[in-house]
């Protein structure tokens, strides 16, 4: 029997529906996901918005950086129609929005804070705020690849569950993370091993490799001892998962 692994569906199910978009989350959820991956952004005015880019140029019908838009701005570009002319008409979601979907659903969230290049000056708090507002605190994994980001949310809220993401490789990432404060690792599949894992398992750190769609690799990942799969085809890892 293959162990229990969980399904994360990267920008929701992202190869069928236009990335972190409500319609790529109730695909995912259909596909048979635990949870969802999503990315979040501040605006100028302060809104958590859900868009992996800095910029709305590639996913929607707009240009321009999103820390220099207003909401009121953000909120008209239509984020389908790039993908395909049947999605025409999604717009970019707030947090706020996905998680009161999430509320009414068994998934969990994976949030990443993208906050690499820019600095969002209190997106850390946003964003705990409207976890908090939906109670979904025990729902959510909070991720980043900023280790001063992970440090901050330890240090406001320490029991909120936080990954570190990397993709270099990392000799003994199990160290690092407890330096951090972080509970669970997201590493770029190509830089973990199956002896990684398992020093991560007993040092009781969760590993959930990004972003995986190859079956074969899932197999090995599966078979490593991994705890969740981030995947932009959570339907192939459903399938591999339930025969
Ligand atoms: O969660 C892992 C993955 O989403 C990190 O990379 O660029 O797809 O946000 P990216
Ligand atoms: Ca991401």
């Amino acid at each position: 029997m293959l162990p229990q692994v969980e399904i994360v569906a990267h920008r929701g199910f992202s190869e069928i529906a236009p990335e972190n978009t409500m319609a790529a989350f109730k695909k995912a959820q259909a596909a048979g996901a635990d949870g969802i991956e999503l990315d979040v952004q501040l605006t100028k005015d302060g809104e958590v918005v859900v868009i992996h880019d800095e910029t709305v140029d590639r996913t929607t019908n707009g240009s321009g950086l999103i820390n220099e838009m207003t909401w009121a701005q953000v909120r008209k570009l239509d984020a389908g129609r790039w993908f395909s002319e049947a999605y025409a008409g999604e717009t970019i979601p707030t947090l706020r929005q996905v998680l009161e979907w999430v509320a009414g659903t068994s998934l969990w969230v994976n949030i990443e804070l993208k906050n690499n290049r820019f600095a969002y000056r209190g997106l850390e708090e946003k964003v705990v705020k409207e976890i908090e507002r939906t109670g979904l605190e025990r729902r959510v994994v909070l991720s980043s690849f900023n280790p001063l980001s992970l440090r901050h949310l330890a240090a406001c809220r320490p029991a909120m569950e936080r990954a570190l993401l990397y993709e270099h490789k990392m000799p003994a990432p199990w160290i690092y993370a407890k330096l951090i404060g972080v509970s669970s690792i997201h590493p770029h599949f190509s830089v973990i091993t199956p002896a990684i894992v398992e020093r991560c398992r007993a040092k009781g750190i969760a590993v959930r490799p990004y972003t995986v769609d190859d079956e074969g690799m899932m197999e090995e990942l599966i078979e490593a001892g991994v705890e969740a799969i981030i995947t932009n085809v959570p339907d192939r890892l459903f399938w591999i998962l339930n025969g």
